[in-house]
Order: C-alpha cells, then structure tokens, then sequence
C-alpha cells in the first residue's frame, strides 16, 4: 500500500460558500491514470492554443483602439462608449450623506456612505442575496425587490438613534446599475442588453431608472434617484478620489468592463448637445462587447466557441467571455472534459460530477495556481471533495498549469484593453494609474503582475509607466461621490450641460 497524504484547508466559492476540505489520498492508486509524459504532450498542445504573443497582443490593441474611436464617433455601435453625464473629476471636497445601490451581479448591496470631505468617508452597509430566479423573472420584479431592501436598509440605518433623516427630507440615491445602459442624462439609462448571465423579462430596451422609481414609489422612500451609474464609472471617481494619478478603471469580476475620463470634444456622436467641447466627460466602455458577433480579433479557442454557443447570449460579450470570472471556470472544465471523451483522464471513474456545466468555480483555478504544497493538496482536495475524483501527481500539475494558461490568457488579454485606451488617450509618456476591482483581480494570484507583464509586452519598457491598483470602492463610495456631483451640479443650475 503506497503512503497516504493528508491535506486540508478552507476557502470561499464565488457563491459566497464556504467550504472547509479534509483530503486523504494515495501517491499511486490502483485506477489507470494517465502518464506524466501524456500529460505533458497534452500540456503543449494547450500552450499553444491559449498562449497570445506580444505581437498578437500588439494586432489586438490596434483593432481595440479603433473600435473605441468608433464607439465615439457613431451611435449604437459594438462597443458603445456610452457618455455617463459625469462630468469631470471630483474635488474630494464633496460632503453629505448619500444612499448607494449596487446591482452587479451575485449579490445586491444597498450602503449609506457620509462623505465628509477631503477623500475621507464613512461608509456602513447590507447586502442581500439574488436568487436565480429574481435575475430571470420580470424586471419590474427584481426593481421592486431592490426597493424593499431599501426600505429594510433605510428603516434600521436612519431611524431614531441613527438620526440621520429629518421629518420631510429625503436622501440622495446613486443607483450603481452594472450592465450596459445608453443614457441620455444622468439620471436615466436605456438597457442595451442583459449580460453576465441575467435574463431578466420587459427590461432591455426600457429606462431602468424610470422602472425603479416607480418601484420606489410603491413603498413610499423618502428616497430621490440622483445619479444611475455604471460600476467602472463608480470605480473610476473613487479611485481618483484617493489617488488623482488615476486614469482609467477596470472591473475583474463576474464580468469585464472598463471606464476612463475622455474630452467632450472627442465625443463627436454628442456634438449635436451643444456640450462645452473643453469639458470632459466620463465614458463607460462596455468593452466586454469587444470583437462581439464577428469573432475577428481575438483568438477563440473552440472551448470559448462552446462557452460563447451555449450561453443565454450566443454572439455577445465576447471579448468578457475569455476574461471574466464567470467564464474561466467552465473554460477549463470543457478542456478536461475534452480529455475525459478521449479516454485521457479519469478511466474508470465516475465523472458525471464535473460533466454538468459551470460546477467549476473560478475560484478553483486561483486555489489551484496558489498551492504552496510540493503533492498539490488542494487540487487534491477539489476534485476529491466536489467531484469524487482521484487524481494522480502529474494529471494535478497539469490541472494547475492549465488554470495558469488560461487565467494568463485573461490577464494578457486585459491588458491590450487597458493599452488601447492608454495609446488613445495619450497617457504613455506620463503614465497613469489604474483603478481595479473585482474578485479576479483581488483574489487571483498573479493577475495583477500578469497585466503589468502584458502591457510591458505590448509598449516594452515604458509599458511600467502604467500601473493598476486595487480600486476604492466604486459602486459604494463612487457612487456617492457621482450623487454629490450631480447634486452640486444642480444646484449650480447645470443639470443637462457644462
Ligand atoms: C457589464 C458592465 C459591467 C461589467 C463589470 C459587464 O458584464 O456589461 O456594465 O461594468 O460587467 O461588472
């Protein structure tokens, strides 16, 4: 009987589940496992597919930089460059309490943010968890919902003792709405189209600002919609509230999207609105639509084709589909599936556990990519625990250095977006900093390095002059600032214009 390893640990799913694994395994066990020299045949073949060259990368960037220019040119385009209404960096002066809701993707989270002037703040929140069903049912439902949480969050954040509302005042709300919305004032936002897996009925097309009013309405909030913003758009004048380098935010989560300050004068599909053309003008991305439908620019791999064909959205968001978390997971579960119907790996198991699509979490690759153990005790312990699944040491470093594959591929790939908005905009020379946020950027490890490493690739050595960092809190701080900008611009009198 060969020695017995044991392993343990505990660790968070995107799920927000928090598992705690005990692993026992054999160094060899008696079920026919692959060699280390297939292993390592098939790990070249997969190199090659998920490996993008810098002067791959250098083609993406230049396709990348174009569409953006397009975006601002023409209406209704691929890649949107939807202009925010948010018109220009904050003071970090902006005082005052504001109400923050953030619908994003897993979780709705409604905050009280007092901000108290010169970038400081105090923020207290509550989050409440989405069922599957509230993101596909009816729009007007899940907005009604959003406004109950409110009306719970409002009752126990402002009542007596919180002394926050007076008889007859009402607070300040920005609406944080992560998906994309054409707007034609801040405080309005068509739905272009659900993304990251929601599907939720009579909503793409309509003005959700006007649908959560009225929800707002039903419970009687005393409760006034200021701003509906994006999440990079939040997380771009918070993470300028902090630390003025800041030029662009990137959000690394559930999806992939990306906002920067650009000049009004360069905006020429909103010409037309008379907007002072020396002002500047925050500008959401919606990159995750990149080389969407034409498939022309990136390089797909057929397990992305699968992912992208088997999806609530087949055609869109393809350029989020190679990046987000939502995503990375099952591109690597489709690979060792591959292996699994070519009598590769896991002979004589029982494999129906990890043939249901999506039961791969991302967070599995970033657990995987950071066991410090020589034996890979988690990656034991995953395929163990979640799928009743034996592995051997060779098909262990193989599962790793796929992970790495693909979640090198993300990073590189991030990086031609965040370069294409750098060359447009000029900012190499000086440099910048970039806001990021989301759970791959924080909880990958590597990511970061990764994307500094692809953008080094792409411009060579000044390719350091642009450096991210983990972003203030968008959709909750940002939020609020974007609300006091609002408010203070109609205050002054500017509402629709400079
Ligand atoms: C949405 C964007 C959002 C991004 C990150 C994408 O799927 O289209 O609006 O900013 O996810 O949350």
């Amino acid at each position: 009987m060969p020695a017995s390893r044991r392993g343990s640990g505990s660790f968070t799913l995107t799920t927000g589940q928090t598992i705690a694994i005990h692993t026992r395994t054999h160094d060899e066990e008696d079920l026919p496992h692959a060699t280390k020299k297939t292993m390592a045949d098939h790990l070249r073949k997969y190199e090659s597919l998920f490996t993008l060259t810098p002067q791959r990368m250098r083609m993406i960037v230049e396709a990348f930089t174009e569409t953006l220019e397009l975006g601002l040119n023409k209406p209704n385009q691929i890649v949107p460059m939807i202009p925010t209404y948010v018109f220009g960096w904050p003071t970090g002066q902006e005082t005052g309490d504001f109400l923050a809701l953030d619908l994003g993707g897993t979780n709705l989270r409604v905050c009280l943010v007092t901000l108290q002037g010169e970038g400081k703040f105090e923020i207290s929140q509550t989050k409440y968890r989405l069922t599957e069903e509230q993101k596909q049912e009816d729009g007007q439902k899940l907005f009604d919902f959003c406004a109950e949480c409110l009306h719970t969050f409002v009752e126990t954040n402002t009542g007596e003792g919180a002394g926050q509302l007076k008889p007859g005042q009402s607070l300040p709300l920005g609406f944080t709405f992560s998906y994309p919305c054409s707007q034609e004032r801040i405080d309005h936002g068509e739905l272009i189209r659900w993304t990251k897996g929601f599907g939720a009925g009579n909503t793409e097309g309509r003005d959700v600002a006007e649908m959560f009013k009225k929800s707002l309405e039903k419970y009687q909030l005393p409760i006034k919609l200021t701003a509906l913003i994006n999440d990079t758009t939040g997380t771009l004048i918070a993470s300028h509230y902090v630390n003025p380098k800041t030029k662009i935010a990137v959000i690394f989560g559930t999806g992939c999207n990306a906002a920067y300050m650009e000049h009004v004068k360069d905006i020429s599909k909103i010409e037309h609105l008379g907007i002072d053309p020396g002002a500047e003008m925050a500008i959401n991305c919606e990159w995750g639509a990149f080389d969407s439908f034409e498939h022309e620019h990136l390089p797909r791999t057929k397990y992305d084709t699968i992912v992208d064909d088997t999806s609530n959205k087949p055609g869109e968001q393809a350029f989020e589909k190679l990046i987000s978390g939502r995503y990375l997971g099952e591109i690597l579960r489709l690979v060792i599936c591959e292996l699994i119907d070519e009598g590769v790996l896991f002979l004589g198991q029982n494999t129906y556990k990890l043939e249901k699509p999506y039961c791969f979490d991302t967070a599995f690759l970033s657990l995987m990519e950071s066991d410090p153990t020589d034996e890979l005790l988690m990656v034991i312990g995953i395929f163990t625990h979640f799928f009743a699944l034996e592995t051997t040491l060779a098909e262990r470093q193989f599962f790793r250095a796929l992970a790495k594959l693909i979640g090198r591929r993300a990073a590189r790939l991030s990086a031609c977006g965040i370069a294409a908005i750098v060359s447009k905009m000029g900012h190499l020379e000086e440099g910048c900093s970039v806001g990021a946020d989301g759970s791959l950027y924080n909880k990958y490890p590597g990511f970061a390095d990764r994307v500094h490493e692809g953008l080094q690739d792409i411009f060579g050595d000044k390719g350091r002059n642009i450096v991210t960092h983990h972003a203030e809190d968008g959709s909750g701080v940002g939020s609020a600032i974007i609300a006091a900008m609002t408010k203070h611009r109609k205050d002054a009198g500017l509402y629709l214009n400079v």
